[in-house]
């Protein structure tokens, strides 16, 4: 249940611009959400047609064989063929079996989650997506859930938090024990110094042979949703990895729910002032994405039904 519209308080507590900018999105966002059959038909298909996820979002050893050229997402003139080594490290079989999932949940990492009392309703998903190896415990569980069905990792953090994988790497694979057996994504050929590293996790995984299951994003889905996107309005260097899997569910799951999706200072409702992720307050590089002009297609997408977006607090 949401709160009632409230309007902002005055202008001396909260800058103009930011009160009509939340007054704005609440006026969106307050009417009664249903979920409207056509129009999210009609946004699937177009994305299917254009990005074709359900088959090629990421790599696997059916849909890319030994010598491949595949062709880096971010930085167009880097390409690798594939040999029989890095083709070893490719998904088997399928990840999405041939179904469509009925509730899909994508958790953004926004600090709006923090105290949303929201991981019950995450956690009642068929399948839950999570960004960034997000921490889901120490007390966390109850805002923000606990069953996780597919994780993206940036290779940034294994170089952050797993001195990149070059020294012990118990830390990491004990890190991952709170995600079971999910698929760990990794976008493994969208930047030269992404591969090194990501086949190192993927190397470490099988080693100590856990649970989790690291597949590749492909490239060629990345480059045609980043085109895709540009062809809806939206201008920006990278997606987020955020909007990315949001893409991904539409094509997954006949009901999709996003949580922890806010990316501004204040919280809607209660107008306190927020981290920018609801474990910590690292702020996103604003040269690469532009999170805010997402939020605003998400939120048209809400508005026409197409998706769920939840910012008040959960029962
Ligand atoms: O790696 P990236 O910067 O894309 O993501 P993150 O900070 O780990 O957060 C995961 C996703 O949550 C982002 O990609 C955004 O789509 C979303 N997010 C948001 O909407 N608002 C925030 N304050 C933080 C994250």
């Amino acid at each position: 249940s949401l709160p009632q519209k409230k309007s902002a308080p005055p202008t001396s507590a909260l800058c103009k611009d930011c009160r009509e900018k939340i007054n704005k999105v609440l006026e969106q966002y307050s009417k009664a959400w249903k979920k409207q059959e056509e129009p999210y038909q009609k946004f699937r298909s177009q994305l299917s047609a254009k990005c074709h996820g359900l088959e090629k979002a990421t790599i696997t050893q059916a849909n890319t064989p030994v010598g491949t050229k595949l062709v880096y997402d971010g930085e167009k003139k880097r390409t690798l063929q594939v040999n029989l080594e890095i083709f070893s490290t490719f998904f088997k079989g399928h990840p999405f079996p041939n179904k469509t999932w009925h509730t899909c949940a994508v958790v953004g990492n926004g600090g709006i989650l923090a105290n949303s009392s929201c991981g019950k309703m995450i956690d009642s998903a068929e399948f839950v997506i999570r960004c960034n190896l997000p921490p889901l415990s120490n007390g966390y569980e109850k805002h923000v859930g606990i069953n996780t069905d597919l994780v993206t990792a940036n290779p940034s953090i294994l170089m952050e938090k797993f001195g990149a994988l070059m020294g012990r790497r118990r830390k990491f694979v004990e890190s991952l024990r709170s995600y079971g057996d999910s698929l760990l994504l990794l976008p493994a050929f969208s930047f030269g110094h992404n591969t090194p590293v990501s086949l190192r996790a993927f190397y470490t995984l099988e080693d100590f042979e856990s649970p989790v299951r690291p597949i590749f994003f492909n490239p060629g889905y990345l480059h045609n949703l980043a085109l895709f996107w540009r062809s809806q309005g939206l201008r920006t260097i990278r997606l987020s990895t955020g909007i990315i899997m949001t893409s991904l569910a539409l094509e997954l799951c006949d009901n999709v729910q996003l949580y922890g999706f806010w990316p501004f200072d204040f919280h809607p409702y209660s107008f306190q002032t927020l981290t920018n992720h609801y474990y910590d307050d690292r702020k996103t590089k604003t040269k690469f994405h532009a999170m805010p002009d997402e939020f605003n297609h998400l939120l048209r997408l809400h508005s026409q039904g197409v998706l769920k977006l939840h910012l008040g607090h959960c029962k």
